[in-house]
């Protein structure tokens, strides 16, 4: 998707006059809505160039066209995450987006605004994001330093492969983006979404954290809600990638004493899943099932398989693959990285 800080400083310089200075008609139609009234679509006309932000084709409709229409921008600049909307359909920032390029994109002069997704509305664009900030608040967004540094008898130190772990986690600018696309936020009400995870691991593994034990209770059952779909990687404007944070908490899962019923599912079916691909090269299925559910949950569901015709697939003999040590170095790459 074209972003507006994305254009670097070449492409910035066009070819010719022409392109330098092109001008289009665009037509913007927005998804409107008041408690009032309910919802409806609006369309607005305007000219826009190269340089013309999809914040700035808000603001000239507002304060040319409609002071009714209501969204939110402050910054203009990606940093303070008030402009994330469905712009024709995918969660963007308005500000990090060219009308333009959109245009020149999708290849037509039509340019659909909608409020983000899941998010109870308040007015056109605007969303409440009450529930974001509570996701966020919920894993302690701050560092809780140690005793004797609030004494001021220690300080803080971080290493620069610390820092280098942590950096771009903290990166977020907390735009709800990654949580409007999120399937499991929809339909777990125990999952914390990608957002916050993103921050709770950015203090966890922060060396400084005091509170680790906490963090590891609030965190690790939510990660193991996630199903790995990567809307938050392809949507975040910062590319924070929150789902990597999510894999990485659950490596912390075999630090945990009480784990829940959910996590220590979500452990055994990792761990069956590795060790089948280690000794065959294969992912075994069935064997991956009872490991994971337990004898009784697979006598239970074989019912359900004789039924269905399914129980052939599960009594299919697999063949380990030849080059199996391959496979041991490239997990053992990836187990240490
Ligand atoms: S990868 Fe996980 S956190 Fe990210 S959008 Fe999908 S379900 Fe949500
Ligand atoms: S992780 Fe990315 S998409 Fe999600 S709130 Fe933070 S900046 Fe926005
Ligand atoms: S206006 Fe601040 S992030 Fe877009």
């Amino acid at each position: 998707m074209v972003q507006a800080n994305q254009v670097t400083e070449k492409s910035m310089e066009p070819k010719s006059s022409a392109i330098r200075n092109e001008e289009k008609e665009i037509i913007v139609k927005v998804k409107r809505f008041s408690p009032d009234k309910g919802e409806w679509w609006q369309e607005y006309k305007l000219t826009v160039d190269r340089f013309t932000q999809m914040t700035e084709v808000l603001r000239r409709i507002k304060t040319e066209q409609d002071p009714s229409l209501s969204y939110r921008a402050a910054c203009h600049m990606a940093v303070c995450g008030s402009c994330g909307m469905k712009i024709n359909g995918a969660p963007m920032l308005a500000c990090k987006t060219l009308a333009l390029q959109l245009i020149n994109e999708y290849g037509s002069n039509v340019i659909t605004l909608e409020p983000m997704e899941w998010f109870p509305r308040v007015k056109d664009l605007v969303v409440d994001l009450d529930d974001f900030y509570e996701r966020m608040y919920k894993v302690k967004p701050r560092l809780y330093p140690s005793k004797e540094v609030l004494d001021g008898k220690a300080e803080h130190r971080l290493v620069p492969e610390d820092q280098r772990e942590l950096w771009k986690f903290a990166q977020c600018i907390w735009c709800g983006l990654c949580v409007s696309s999120c399937p499991s936020v929809k339909n777990d009400p125990e999952f914390l979404g990608p957002a916050a995870h993103a921050k709770g691991y950015r203090f966890l593994a922060d060396p400084r954290d005091t509170i680790t034990e906490e963090r590891m209770k609030i965190l690790i059952d939510s990660s193991w809600r996630c199903t790995y779909c990567y809307q938050c990687f392809n949507v975040c404007p910062r590319d924070i990638e929150p789902v990597t944070t999510i894999k990485k908490t659950r490596a912390w899962s075999s630090k945990m004493k009480d784990k829940t019923k959910v996590a220590e599912t979500g452990e055994k079916h990792v761990n069956a899943i590795a060790d089948t691909i280690r000794r065959s090269g294969k992912l075994l299925e069935a064997e991956v099932y009872l490991r994971t559910y337990g004898l009784v949950q697979a006598m239970t569901d074989m019912v359900f398989m004789i039924k269905s015709g399914r129980m052939k697939y599960a009594l299919i003999k697999e063949v380990p693959i030849k080059g199996l040590n391959d496979i041991e170095k490239i997990m053992t790459l990836g187990e240490n990285e």
